[in-house]
């Protein structure tokens, strides 16, 4: 038995979805703990590529149950039409299919409100992806928050619903200058999402208290990452919920001496999508040679990603955080042809070197990384299977990222598809 938690160690997009589709195979449930449809998760098998952004990884690679906890904020007219994609793939989601009962709603004023807020923000705004996240979270945590249960009752449904837009609609009016928003109009929009998710609601907590007990193995899939935690990330710039380790167990109701292993995933350089600090951040030409090699852009927005190198106190940091006892290395191809490769070791603050991640956005903008460099190995690593195989100066940069962090790597990532792998 085994019950593994699988985050994001940058800011997003490290190819978790890669991950968790890969190991899907051995396991019989796949969780979804947090965020929503602001995750772009990638998986590539047999010449398909499939973008989820809700449903867990672990659709396609055997047929493990896929669950979206409690603590994922729910849109369901996103899910329903990311349920038609995957259908066809998969099209029967009997018993492959479980949404939380008390997993949180997103609605449509929750959208609106995202893109109210960032607009009054000015140059100030977070550069979120549109998608309701912050909202429907304050919904949740000032309990006026719809959860998936409310969908199965509409009376109740269009109660809390009415309740709730009579205090939106005095901020849209009075605040934000925006139109007034219709319960009618928005009751008539998402019942028929409602009417197809309603068979896949469900109390998850209970399906996996009684799996823990079965010794069946879990995969816990953390959506977005550690740095855009909304407690330990770069705040204000961060997202709304709680990637890092401690989410999955609330996000989830599974205990944390339940969890076996902690995995996290980081590139072999570092990207970020949305506004806020990034240290090691290029603008210069190999900045856009990762762009470009690593396509980077986001697979939710289609935003260009801003690419740097590696950073390797802001990796240690997160593997404080996580608990991480294994790491992948994803997207090792991406620096093939680069004739040198740098890491970021320290930084100097305010003229003083450091060694640690500060926790305020202000000192991390004003950071200066010190870099270490590497000769590249200027040749392909897309079909290596075996981890020795792979060219020395390649070896010598993991190595060296393995001393410092203290954590081995057991998966490397040398190409999108599942079978791109090396599995040390
Ligand atoms: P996620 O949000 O963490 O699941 O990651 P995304 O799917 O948003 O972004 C990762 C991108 O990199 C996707 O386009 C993947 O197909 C791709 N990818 C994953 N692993 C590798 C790799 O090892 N090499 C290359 N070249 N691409 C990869
Ligand atoms: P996956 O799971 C990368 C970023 C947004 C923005 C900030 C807040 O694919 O790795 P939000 O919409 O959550 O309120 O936006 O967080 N962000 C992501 N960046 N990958 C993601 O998910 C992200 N989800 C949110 O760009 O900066
Ligand atoms: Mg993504």
């Amino acid at each position: 038995m085994s019950v593994r938690i699988i985050i994001g160690a940058q800011w997003g997009d490290e190819g978790k979805g890669k991950i968790v589709d890969l190991l899907a195979k051995e396991s019989r449930y796949v969780v979804r703990y947090q965020g929503g449809a602001n995750a772009g998760h990638t998986l590539k098998f047999d010449d398909k590529t499939i973008v989820l952004h809700l449903i867990p990884s672990g659709m396609f690679n055997g047929d493990s149950r896929c669950v979206i906890g409690n603590g994922v904020v729910v849109d369901p007219i996103a899910l329903v039409e990311e349920l038609k994609e995957v259908q066809e793939i998969t099209p029967n989601l009997d018993n492959r299919l479980f949404i939380s009962s008390s997993a949180h709603v997103i609605l449509p004023y929750h959208k609106v409100l995202d893109m109210v807020k960032e607009k009054s923000r000015g140059s100030d705004a977070i550069g979120t992806t549109g998608r309701g996240i912050g909202p429907a979270y304050v919904s949740k945590v000032s309990r006026v928050g719809i959860r998936m249960e409310d969908l199965l009752n509409e009376e109740i449904l269009e109660d809390k619903i009415r309740k709730n837009l009579a205090d939106i609609n005095k901020a849209m009016e009075h605040v934000y200058t925006e139109p007034k928003l219709s319960a009618a109009k928005l009751l008539d929009e998402i019942r028929p999402a409602i009417e197809i998710i309603k068979p896949y609601i469900c109390n998850t907590s209970e399906l996996l208290h009684d799996a823990l007990e079965d010794d069946q193995s879990i995969l816990l899939e953390g959506a977005q990452g550690s740095l855009l935690d909304v407690d330990h990330g770069t705040y204000p710039y961060v997202t709304s919920s709680s990637p890092t380790a401690g989410g999955a167990c609330t996000g989830s109701g599974i205990p944390p001496l339940a969890i076996t292993h902690s995995l996290g995933i980081t590139k072999a350089y570092c990207t970020r999508v949305g506004n806020g600090p990034f240290p090691s951040e290029l603008d210069d030409e190999a900045g856009k040679k990762l762009a470009k090699n690593g396509h980077e852009f986001g697979a939710t927005t289609g935003r260009p990603r801003r690419c740097g190198w590696l950073d390797l106190v802001a990796l240690r940091y997160a593997v404080r955080l996580n608990g991480f006892n294994e790491l992948a290395l994803t997207k090792l191809d991406v620096l093939d042809d680069f004739e040198t490769v740098k890491v970021c070791t320290g930084y100097k603050l305010d003229g003083k070197e450091i060694s640690y991640f500060p926790l305020n956005s202000n000192e991390v903008e004003r950071l200066e990384p010190i870099y270490r460099s590497f000769d590249g190995w200027m040749s392909s690593t897309r079909d290596i299977r075996n981890f020795d195989d792979l060219p020395q100066n390649a070896l010598d940069y993991i190595r060296f990222i393995e001393e410092y962090i203290g954590v081995g790597f057991t998966i490397v990532s040398t190409g999108p598809k599942r079978t791109e792998t090396i599995l040390r």
